[in-house]
């Protein structure tokens, strides 16, 4: 369809979507029309006339589509620039593509003042933000505007981008000499530069900074018990994003915490709001305590003028309705004087202003764009002014930086999204400068690495920031105990506990009897963080202490910390309001609570782990929910019973997740006589028993419910988020006997866990239970974060795998060392795929020993890495001795023509190699020469991918004496390099001695639909008839004409 038969079909769509759009969108949508001259200044004026908008939508169209199939084609450019594309694409578009953006429009344009505005309007209207003032003082000084016009242009009724185009608009009325004063400001403005602050401002920004950087100096969650401060410990983290912009739409790269409002990623450019997500003590709050640091030290992000930092866990809090203003400044920070003008300021500088939102996961409410409100001065509930502020309904064009755990992000709010970044945890190196940084001693430094790093699970947990710290400030217990390893998080968080008790009671008895010294405290705590669990309450107030009987006592133990400010003037978080030091502990006291009490029941534990099956909203609470936070007390065993199974399906998901692998690690036979009689320890084997039974039947439900093979194919199984969890409470039980029945009997061929968030610590339990897995299994774990420290967890697992997936997972050389030890002797696994990684040639010597020795070895993927010629001729060598691989992908690495000169020669005689993949290589014709000489010999290679090489005619001669010589190619990928018909007819002459080869790509087979390449079908098929009946079609003139279709125009 062409683009004005498009525009006559779907008029209707088109009209109803720019009709209920913004203004803002309609009138960017003028400024490219008009920067590209596909708009005359009349045509503007006509269709940008007040009035309604879907009227003036009629009219834009109207005038559109009278100027041809171009023009048309050109809007739809502009459309899909600025309406989101889910909007665009899937309703309207559908198959129609349109052209690639160009700027031939413009080109008639001359280099006059008034036409260079309007040929950069769009980027014109951005820059002036924040400078409409001065310009119109420099051109009301220049006798250009009157007063009256530059009172009309500033109006509070336009918003700063209305006001940029009332200026130009009004500019262009004036004529040349007014554009020129126009255009030299801007020239010498280069930028969006930052408004000189009057005094006022200034005041308010010393105050504000001031007030961050005391807030952010210190890590929250420890005040109260020591002093930790965060420049001493800081240690950079692994931050992910996507790369929205790549082809395959999944390559990742690192970005600093400095770049996070970066181009890279961006997935959404109209929305304002960076995501950083990552699992629970993954150091999402401590990041942006540090941006906001960053930016109060005046170290980073200086081009914001106020940022104004807020924890969603606070926000719950504030329960009367406010305003944006009220808001900012009575929960954050107050302005002495003048705070009409310091909020006015805000507003008309939008772009200048960060807002920062930590833990999203912890509001007690779903986000919803229900309720629109762009009010700055109305007042509504807080959460509503914060979804609001997300969306961009209030304050437009703001950088706003937001975290929360993965499974708080639903798709609703993903459309608000500028861009999303993983956070990863701490790297190897990370781990090692954080427990150097701890502990300014470095022969205890070097103590501790070196027990963390001898104890592998150990060493995977520590991948978790908050995991690390405690294992760093446990290390004296750690190392006394070390006959008995500390394997999993609950042992860590029993490290923990035991640290503070000790600590407290500094006496010398033995732990077991610390403990039960202290069963009713650890009761008292443990049914607080219950019920502040069940109802998303993470913050104590002292009646809430009172009620649930927690002492003075009990709180100077350590665990309860007072709520620090991050919202320094919240009123209602001041010290007499208390929260667990880390979420994850009050998650651990709530599974003593579970384990340790009578009163909790099967079914309660049987509806913690049922849980994620039957909740779909896990967020949303009910209004009982929220006023009866208390639920435990004074109530019945059985209305007890009964009311904490609903709690339990109220409580924030991942939290629920988390105690209930607690819960599994304490009624694990290790602890369970921890703090028991004998009647508590058969209690807690009942319970136990139950636990066995749920994880072992949900794993088993999960594998029956995957529909059985078709015909000829694996038997494959994408797992349930759910999966993991399991399969990490599994590993919390430290039961060989419970995995082994969990998995032992699954019949399935291949296991499919990508984008899981898999991470070392993950990778742990999987081993654990996946190693009892019957039959061999294909193991793909694309795009988690598994790194070196992951692959070192994975290693028990490796004999059961036949194959494992590993791409996208920032895996370094080192990594490969000890995958590829544990690779020789796992007798099973005979595939590796490491597309995009970090490898570098460092990883080829192990590859080629592998090569060497395995004899049974079938396929290595290393594409999209950072190879050159010399990784090449070392895997080469390897290969001279291998006769078992059939795949080698180096898709995407730089091994050159050198590099393709060493594996030609290696593949020369070789007996096995039925695919090898050097696309996008950079071969050259050095490369060439050696791969097609290779084809003469070897007679088992069956397809050869030489996409994107920089192969030109000449190399095509080689080519065809290859093929005229060589009985075993059938496939030929030349696509995307520079040949020409001359080229091909080279080819085609050696066709004539060829019989095998069946098809050979001239270009990529992605478009499909696409005439050329039915000529592409067709001479595949061509070919392979000519096959069948051989030389009988050579010398048709048909088959010839055909390839020649295919030839690039
Ligand atoms: N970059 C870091 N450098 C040093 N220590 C860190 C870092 N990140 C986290 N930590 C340690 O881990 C602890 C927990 O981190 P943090 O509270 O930031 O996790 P989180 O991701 O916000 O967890 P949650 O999902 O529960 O909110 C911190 O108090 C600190 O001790
Ligand atoms: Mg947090």
């Amino acid at each position: 369809m062409n683009a004005d038969q498009l525009f006559k079909a779907r008029r209707h769509q088109f009209i109803t979507i720019l009709g209920r759009g913004s203004v803002e969108v309609f009138e960017s949508i003028l400024d490219r029309l008009l920067a590209w001259d596909l708009l005359n200044w009349e045509e503007y004026e006509y269709v940008k006339s007040p009035g309604l908008l879907s009227r003036s939508s009629r009219n834009l169209l109207d005038v559109i589509t009278c100027k041809g199939t171009r023009a048309c084609e050109l809007f739809v450019v502009v459309l899909k620039d600025v309406i989101h594309s889910s909007q665009l694409t899937g309703l309207i578009l559908g198959n129609y593509k349109p052209p690639e953006e160009t700027d031939e429009s413009s080109a008639s344009l001359s280099s006059l003042a008034s036409q260079t505005l309007q040929k950069h309007r769009p980027d014109i209207v951005r820059k002036l933000h924040g400078h409409i003032a001065a310009v119109l003082e420099l051109l009301h000084r220049h006798g250009h505007f009157s007063k009256y016009e530059c009172e009309e242009v500033q109006l509070p009724i336009y918003t700063p981008s209305q006001q940029a185009r009332k200026l130009l608009d009004l500019t262009k009325a004036k004529g040349d000499d007014t554009a020129k004063v126009l255009l030299d400001y801007i020239e010498s403005e280069p930028g969006p530069v930052k408004h000189i602050l009057g005094n006022i401002c200034l005041k308010y920004q010393e105050k504000l900074s001031s007030t961050l950087a005391a807030q952010s100096r210190f890590l929250t969650n420890y005040a109260g018990t020591e002093n930790m401060c965060l420049e001493d410990i800081y240690v950079d983290c692994i931050l992910e994003i996507a790369n929205t912009a790549a082809e395959n739409d999944c390559l990742s790269f690192l970005v600093g915490l400095e770049d996070i409002f970066g181009s890279d990623g961006v997935s959404n450019k109209y929305a304002d709001t960076v995501l950083i997500t990552g699992e629970a003590g993954s150091g999402k709050s401590t990041s942006l305590q540090k941006i906001q640091q960053l930016w109060a030290t005046k170290q980073a992000f200086q081009d914001i003028t106020f940022v104004f930092a807020f924890s969603c866990r606070r926000l719950n809090f504030i329960d009367k309705p406010v305003s944006l203003k009220i808001l900012l400044f009575e929960h954050c920070c107050w302005p002495d004087d003048h705070q009409d003008e310091v909020f006015q300021y805000i507003l008309d500088h939008p772009e200048e202003i960060m807002f920062m939102f930590d833990g999203f996961d912890e509001f007690k409410f779903q986000f919803t764009d229900e309720e629109k409100h762009c009010s700055p001065t109305k007042p509504i509930t807080a959460l509503n002014l914060i979804f609001n502020l997300l969306q961009g309904n209030l304050m437009k064009n703001t950088k706003n930086v937001m975290t929360s755990r993965p499974n708080a992000v639903t798709a609703n709010l993903r459309k608000y999204l500028q861009k999303e970044i993983t956070l990863k945890g701490f790297s190897r190196e990370g781990i090692e400068m954080f427990i150097r940084k701890c502990h300014s001693n470095s022969s205890s430094a070097e103590h501790i690495l070196h027990f963390v790093e001898a104890n592998s699970a150990l060493h995977g947990l520590c991948h978790v920031p908050f995991f690390c710290w405690i294992v760093s400030k446990c290390h004296e217990q750690l190392m006394q105990n070390c006959s008995d390893f500390t394997h999993t998080m609950t042992d860590v968080y029993l490290l923990i506990l035991e640290h503070f008790l000790l600590h407290f009671t500094q006496s010398c008895q033995g732990i077991n009897e610390v403990l039960l010294s202290r069963v009713a405290t650890i009761l008292r705590l443990s049914k607080l963080a219950l019920d502040g669990l069940t109802s998303c309450c993470y913050i104590f107030s002292a009646a809430q202490l009172r009620e649930a009987e927690v002492s003075e006592e009990d709180i100077s133990l350590g665990f309860l910390v007072h709520s620090h400010s991050f919202s320094h003037a919240c009123s209602v978080v001041n010290k007499r309001n208390y929260e667990f030091l880390h979420i994850t502990v009050q998650c651990f006291f709530a599974a003593l609570y579970i384990t340790l009490n009578d009163n909790v029941g099967q079914s309660t534990l049987y509806s913690l782990f049922k849980h994620n099956q039957e909740n779909t909203s896990p967020n949303m609470m009910s209004a009982a929910c929220l006023k009866g936070w208390l639920f435990y007390c004074d109530q019945s065993g059985e209305q007890h019973k009964r009311r904490s199974e609903v709690m339990l399906q109220e409580a924030e998901r991942s939290n629920l997740q988390i105690t209930a692998s607690f819960v599994s690690g304490l009624l694990s036979g290790r602890h369970r006589n921890l703090m028991g009689k004998t009647s508590l320890i058969q209690r807690r084997s009942k319970k136990c028993k139950l636990v066995k039974k749920c994880l072992a039947k949900s794993i088993q439900k999960h594998f029956l419910s995957i529909p059985p093979a078709v015909g000829g194919e694996k038997k494959s199984m994408h797992a349930l988020p759910e999966f993991v969890w399991w399969i990490k409470c599994i590993y919390e039980m430290q039961d060989n006997d419970l995995a082994k029945q969990a998995v032992s009997k699954l019949d399935v061929d291949h296991l499919k866990l990508t984008y899981c968030g898999i991470g070392p610590v993950e990778c742990t339990a999987l081993a654990y239970v996946l190693k009892h897995l019957k039959n061999p299994v294909g193991l793909q774990l694309d795009y988690n974060s598994v790194g070196d420290l992951g692959i070192e967890q994975l290693l028990p697992c490796l004999d059961i795998c036949q194959s494992i997936y590993l791409r996208g997972n920032n895996i370094s050389d080192q990594g490969i060392s000890k995958l590829v030890d544990r690779a020789l002797d796992s007798c099973n696994l005979q595939k590796i795929a490491l597309f995009h990684n970090n490898l570098t040639d460092a990883c080829t010597p192990y590859f080629a020993k592998l090569l060497k020795h395995k004899d049974n070895f079938l396929a290595l993927r290393l594409g999209n890495n950072h190879l050159t010629a010399a990784g090449a001729e070392v895997l080469a060598e390897g290969l001279k001795q291998n006769n078992s691989i059939q795949y080698l992908g180096l898709w995407g690495n730089k091994i050159g023509g050198a590099g393709a000169c060493a594996l030609a020669a290696a593949l020369e005689n070789n007996t096995s190699m039925l695919w090898l993949s050097l696309v996008g290589n950079d071969v050259g014709s050095q490369g060439a020469k050696a791969l097609a000489l290779m084809l003469k010999k070897n007679t088992i290679l069956e397809e050869l991918c030489l996409q994107e090489n920089n192969l030109v005619d000449e190399d095509m001669l080689h080519f065809a004496e290859g093929l005229q010589n060589n009985s075993s190619l059938k496939v030929l990928k030349l696509a995307q390099n520079r040949i020409s018909r001359k080229g091909v007819e080279f080819i085609v002459k050696a066709l004539k001695h060829n019989v095998t080869i069946a098809s050979i790509w001239r270009k990529s087979r992605d478009c499909r639909g696409d005439r050329r390449n039915d000529s592409r079908k067709k001479i595949d098929i061509l070919i392979k008839n000519w096959k069948r009946e051989l030389c009988a079609l050579l010398l048709l003139p048909s088959w010839f004409f055909c390839l020649m279709n295919c030839i690039d125009r």
